[in-house]
């Protein structure tokens, strides 16, 4: 595709040579796209985002970001992409909001100048700006995912994954989250969402890859996905029998 902001070809993972998980995983990603990756449990989501991320090195395939192959350098992909982990307590390392945001802006020897720059930024567009003297032990759920999101953020990456960005949230922080995509969409960011609870995003997905045993299945548009996918293990809502729809599953308006 010529505005491939990614293209994956052929990635092969498994932790040994007897036990691939992950099979011939192709995909391209175009610039400010926002998509969904859906899968049962274990079907290899997370560790797909692993070994894009370079926290996992993959056995074969190429990963190219702007047409540059950086399938051999982890710490590159390290930076290109930020990963929001799934558990965002796991994510959060500095004591206040601030100084967690700080962190791996000072690894990275970026200027406090700067430093500045994109804490005032990322704290504004998550609406984070009255919490940076905040313990960040003390927020809430919902905020400490939006301050793991603003932790990615402020690493400037050319793409953000999330990794079941709705787990553990109650509806407020969900509709939190969802709002923060959105915000993230519309400021032109490019974001790969992996979730099971894909009735949450249905609406608002570009596209929609659907993963099984390590492989992909399916990659097109949410709507005409949706009613495969109760037969791979994800859910989708249904009202007397008849699957709801991407216009049924819009919870907030653009
Ligand atoms: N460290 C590991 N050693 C061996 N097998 C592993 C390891 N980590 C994951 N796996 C296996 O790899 C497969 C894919 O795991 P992965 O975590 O990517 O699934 P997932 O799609 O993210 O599932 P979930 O929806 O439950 O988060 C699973 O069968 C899992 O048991
Ligand atoms: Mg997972």
């Amino acid at each position: 595709m010529e505005n491939s902001i990614l293209e994956v070809n052929n990635l092969c993972f498994g932790f040994n040579k007897n036990n691939q998980i992950l099979s011939n995983i192709s995909f391209n990603i175009e610039e400010g796209e926002f998509v969904l990756i859906a899968g049962a449990n274990g079907s290899g989501k997370s560790l797909l985002l692993k070994c894009l991320k370079g926290l996992l090195k993959p056995t074969n395939g190429s990963i190219v970001v702007n047409g540059q192959d950086v399938s051999k350098h982890s710490k590159i992909r390290r930076s290109l992409f930020g990963l929001v982990f799934q558990d965002a307590d796991s994510q959060i390392v500095g004591q206040t909001v601030e100084k967690d945001l700080k962190f791996g802006m000072d690894n990275i020897k970026i200027s406090s100048e700067e430093q500045l720059r994109r804490i005032s930024d990322v704290t504004e567009l998550l609406n984070l700006q009255n919490k940076l003297k905040m313990k960040a032990r003390n927020l809430s759920g919902g905020e400490k995912r939006r301050l793991a999101i603003a932790g990615v953020l402020v690493m400037e990456p050319k793409i953000i994954f999330m990794d079941e960005p709705f787990a553990n949230l109650d509806y407020p922080g969900v509709i939190q989250v969802i709002k923060t995509l959105l915000l993230l969409k519309e400021s032109g960011h490019t974001i790969i969402i992996v979730s099971h609870e894909i009735e949450k995003v249905a609406a608002h997905a570009d596209r929609l890859i659907l993963m099984e045993s390590g492989k992909i299945i399916e990659n097109g548009k949410v709507d005409k996905l949706l009613d495969t996918l109760l037969n791979h293990g994800v859910f989708v809502p249904s009202i007397d029998g008849k699957l709801l729809t991407c216009k049924d599953l819009t919870w907030l308006k653009h």
